[in-house]
């Protein structure tokens, strides 16, 4: 998919506050600190268009980049951070929990997990609560540049092993890397494909 034309929208404190109009979402979710705004600018293309941080829980609003004037990519606030998390629901805020539960217009959330550790608490409750809620969610291990080739392969085996556990079939899921950019064709091919069954 090419990337023609990228811009940032705005921000919005709360799910009622975002766009009233009918284009088709992606969002990106994950703990604090995993890789979301530095995926976003991989995806599109464009350095400093998501604000990517040494600071954890630095996106507290809802981001909204329009791409092609056709869809959105959303990056939402990172989840499972102590000091940002108070109003917390299994560790993430009722402002992520009402942007996905309530968004019609969400197709996929991507949620990010970091493919050097074991799947945290906090992301399985989270991903429990997608289930739950019958939010359509794919998996992006990030970081794969950090791990070698042969570890980063166990690393991905263990973490597919611990979701069967609880899930009978596995979500699609990507291995990318915002350095190398591993996984963008990949990912930008299966929003590609959803947009064409929609229309877009
Ligand atoms: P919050 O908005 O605070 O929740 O964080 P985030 O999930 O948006 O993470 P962000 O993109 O800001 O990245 C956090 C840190 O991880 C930064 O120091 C990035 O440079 C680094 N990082 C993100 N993706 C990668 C990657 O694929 N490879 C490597 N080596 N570092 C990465
Ligand atoms: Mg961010």
């Amino acid at each position: 998919m090419k990337m023609n034309e990228v811009e940032f929208l705005a921000s919005f404190p709360k799910e009622s506050a975002c766009p009233k109009d009918d284009k088709p979402e992606f969002a990106f979710i994950g703990r604090s600190n995993v890789g979301k705004s530095s995926l976003i600018n991989m995806l599109t293309n464009r350095k400093g268009l998501a604000k990517v941080s040494v600071t954890p829980g630095k996106t507290q609003l809802i981001n909204y980049f329009t791409i092609n004037q056709a869809w959105y990519l959303v990056d939402l606030p990172g989840y499972g951070y102590a000091k940002v998390s108070k109003d917390k629901k299994a560790g993430f805020s009722k402002l992520i929990s009402t942007y996905l539960a309530k968004r019609q217009q969400l197709v996929v959330a991507f949620v990010l997990i970091d493919c050097r550790h074991e799947l945290q608490k906090v992301d399985k409750e989270f991903l429990d609560w997608c289930g739950e809620n019958q939010v359509p969610f794919a998996l992006v291990f990030t970081k794969a540049d950090k791990l070698g080739k042969t570890q980063l392969q166990s690393q991905i085996n263990s973490l597919l092993k611990t979701l069967l556990k609880s899930w009978e079939q596995l979500p699609p899921y990507f291995i990318t890397s915002s350095e190398s950019k591993l996984g963008r064709e990949e990912v930008l091919k299966y929003i590609e494909e959803i947009l064409a069954e929609l229309s877009v």
